[in-house]
Order: structure tokens, then C-alpha cells, then sequence
């Protein structure tokens, strides 16, 4: 088993290091950054249903539903479709609007969740076009697509999803950057920039693991900690609410995830001088905002453990804990906070003595309602 490992103590942490590997397989052979092209096999025969689509509805469930809303970010920026995400639980047994114009986009790791294939199935019934975004070759979900894309990140062991997930966002960066050029919506030079930037992010990921000694002494600081708060803004709110779906996963310390913003509408009361509240705080779009929220939590004596792109001085002034990530365009963002998050909530799990790899009654695929 220690072979399977690859030398490291657990599948996931193997597995959150694969990931400048399975960002780049999750690209290879797909971006052409020299023209600005963007060439997806699997959907490429979908160009003019994707330029008419009134509506994109992605679901999924648990990691690969805040990979989706990852995702909602980016073709709405970029490609300009409305798009909304949905439980696959929720979707399957409310009676949805649906029209042969929307595009259902179904994320999956596994290819076997029981919800998720409930909810293709029903969209299908009524008439809409379908596309899987799936990690396992040949599993359930992709062959009940229409068509779609693999992820690539290779098998995830860890119950816990990490590469699974960065793969997952980048396959729905690329269908992003797909759409925007099909639609028009994006200027070529800007989508060579992009694409370009793309290219570089493996290199930035594994700069980012470069924290990894740090992030285990800020580790040793909450291993005792009975909550967090995890707060993003914009597209940091899903990796916000992936950080603390890690945590909890593993180590069974309570955690939630927040919009920076709806903070002060509840878990403000929860702030003291014990409980961790780690802020996506990178300089992009929402900086300032995000400096007024850890400025709201420090008044209240909490403590900050900040995410912050490298050079920052202003958040590293105000936080507790300062982890840097690289400098990069905020389309990429979600790709590289969440490095960060991933390490902090397996050393933590580590420390307590959690099995990090089968955390108690959960499951790697749940292929029941
Ligand atoms: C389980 C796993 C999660 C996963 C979710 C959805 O809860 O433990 O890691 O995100 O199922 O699985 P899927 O295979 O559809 O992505």
C-alpha cells in the first residue's frame, strides 16, 4: 500500500501533490493559447447549440456541485449564458422549467451518483441536451450524456476530493473558454491571454504547495478547534464553501462556508477569539470588500487566517495567519485558493487522528438515493 501511496503517508495528500499533473491532463492537447483555440472533441459538434442556448443548469452533488458553482462564474463572465446550479437531490424531484434551448451540464467524479443520474435522466425526458463532465472513463454518467468532456485527473482514492475537484474546475474553465469563443463574447486577444495564463497555472500550483510547512504550523495552532468559518467573495465563495466541506469531512470540526458579505445576516455571532475564520482574500475584483469583512471580524477579537496573493502587505497587516498563493488572473483564482484550504484541513485531520483517507460514514461514490 505504501507503493500505491507514492511515498507520502495518505492517499489524499498523493493526491492534492498530483495536482499540478492532473490540471495539466485535464488541458493537455485542448488549448491552443498561439491562436486563442480552445478544441474539445467530445462537445465540438455542439458549437451551435451552445450559441442558441437560452440557459446552462449544472448539477451534481457534494464537491463536484461546488465545482458548478465554480463554473456558473466563469461561463457567466466570460461566455454569457445564464446558468444556474442545482442539487441533483433538489432538481430530480422538483418538476424544473426546462426547454430543448437549456443545456444541462452534469459533474460527476464517480460517473455513478445515484441523484445525479436521476436528474439527467428527467432532463433528458424533457428534451434537454446533455453533457457530462466526469473522472471515470466509460462510467454511468457519461454514457448517459449526450456528450462531454473527461476530466483526466487519473483514479482518486482519498473519500475526500481534491484533485477530482481542481480537475473538475479546470474542465469547466475550458468549456467556459470554449463557449465565449463560440459565442463571440470574449476578444481573441483577451482569450490568448487567458489561455496562456492557463498554461502556466500547474507551475503556479505547485508553487502554491510550496507553503505546505507553514500551513501545518497554522494546522497545529486549530487542531482543537470545535468551528470555522470559511468566507470568499465572488468566485472565492465556492472555495470557500470547499474549504470547509474539506474540514469537516475529515476531521469533524464543524465548518461552515459564507458569501464575506451575508457574514453580518448570522455567523458574525459565532465570532470569538477561538474560532478560525479563514478569509479568500487575493487581490482581485472584490479586495477592497474582502478587507471591510476582516476588518467586521477582527473588531470582534476574531481570529484570521487570510489567503492572500504573494506580495500582499495590507490583509498580512490586519490577519492572524497569512498564507501566500501566486499572482495570476482572477478566472484562475478558484484553482489556486484552494490549495491552500486542501493542506490546512488534512493536517488538521492528521493532528486529531482522523482517518483522513475513510473518514467515518461517508462514502467515495453513493450510488443509492
Ligand atoms: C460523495 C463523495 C464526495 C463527492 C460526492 C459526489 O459524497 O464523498 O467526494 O463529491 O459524493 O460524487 P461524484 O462522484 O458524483 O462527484
Amino acid at each position: 500500500e505504501m507503493l500505491e501511496k507514492g511515498g507520502y503517508e495518505h492517499f489524499m495528500l498523493k493526491e492534492i501533490y498530483e495536482q499540478p499533473r492532473s490540471i495539466n491532463d485535464c488541458m493537455r492537447g485542448r488549448i491552443y493559447p498561439l491562436e486563442g483555440k480552445i478544441q474539445l472533441g467530445g462537445i465540438k459538434e455542439y458549437a451551435e447549440k451552445f450559441k442558441n442556448a437560452h440557459r446552462i443548469i449544472i448539477v451534481a452533488c457534494g464537491t463536484s456541485w461546488h465545482a458548478g458553482l465554480v463554473g456558473e462564474y466563469l461561463i457567466e463572465e466570460y461566455a454569457r449564458i445564464p446558468v444556474e446550479v442545482e442539487y441533483a437531490s433538489e432538481f430530480r424531484y422538483r418538476n424544473p422549467i426546462i426547454s430543448e434551448n437549456d443545456i444541462v451540464i452534469a459533474i460527476s467524479q464517480s460517473g455513478e451518483t445515484a441523484d445525479t443520474m436521476a436528474a439527467i435522466e428527467m432532463a433528458k425526458s424533457k428534451g434537454a441536451t446533455i453533457f457530462g463532465i466526469c473522472n471515470v472513463v466509460g462510467a454511468s454518467i457519461p454514457r448517459l450524456s449526450d456528450a462531454g468532456m473527461y476530466t483526466h485527473a487519473g483514479p482518486e482514492i482519498g473519500v475526500a476530493s481534491t484533485k477530482a475537484f481542481t480537475a473538475q474546475v479546470t474542465a469547466l474553465t475550458l468549456m467556459a473558454f470554449y463557449m465565449a469563443e463560440v459565442k463571440g463574447t470574449l476578444p481573441k486577444t483577451k482569450l490568448i491571454a487567458l489561455l496562456s495564463e492557463l498554461e502556466r497555472i500547474p507551475s503556479l500550483v505547485e508553487k502554491a504547495l510550496e507553503s505546505d510547512k507553514l500551513i501545518l504550523e497554522i494546522a497545529e495552532k486549530f487542531k482543537d478547534s470545535r468551528n470555522a468559518l470559511f468566507l470568499g467573495r465572488g468566485s472565492g465563495f465556492p472555495v470557500a464553501l470547499e474549504g470547509a466541506l474539506k474540514l469537516k469531512e475529515i476531521s469533524y470540526i464543524h465548518a461552515e462556508g459564507y458569501p464575506a458579505a451575508e457574514m453580518k445576516h448570522g455567523p458574525i455571532a459565532l465570532i470569538d477569539e477561538e474560532m478560525p475564520v479563514i478569509v479568500i482574500a487575493t487581490k482581485n475584483s472584490s479586495y477592497e470588500k474582502v478587507i471591510s469583512n476582516i476588518q467586521e471580524v477582527k473588531a470582534r477579537k476574531g481570529i484570521v487566517v487570510a489567503i492572500v496573493t504573494e506580495g500582499d502587505t495590507d490583509v498580512v497587516k490586519m490577519a492572524d495567519y497569512s498564507i501566500e498563493i501566486p499572482a495570476s488572473d482572477e478566472a484562475f483564482l478558484p484553482l489556486l485558493a484552494t490549495i491552500p484550504l486542501q493542506l490546512l484541513s488534512y493536517h488538521i485531520a492528521v493532528l486529531r487522528g482522523c482517518n483522513v483517507d475513510q473518514p467515518r460514514n461517508l462514502a467515495k461514490s453513493v450510488t443509492v438515493e
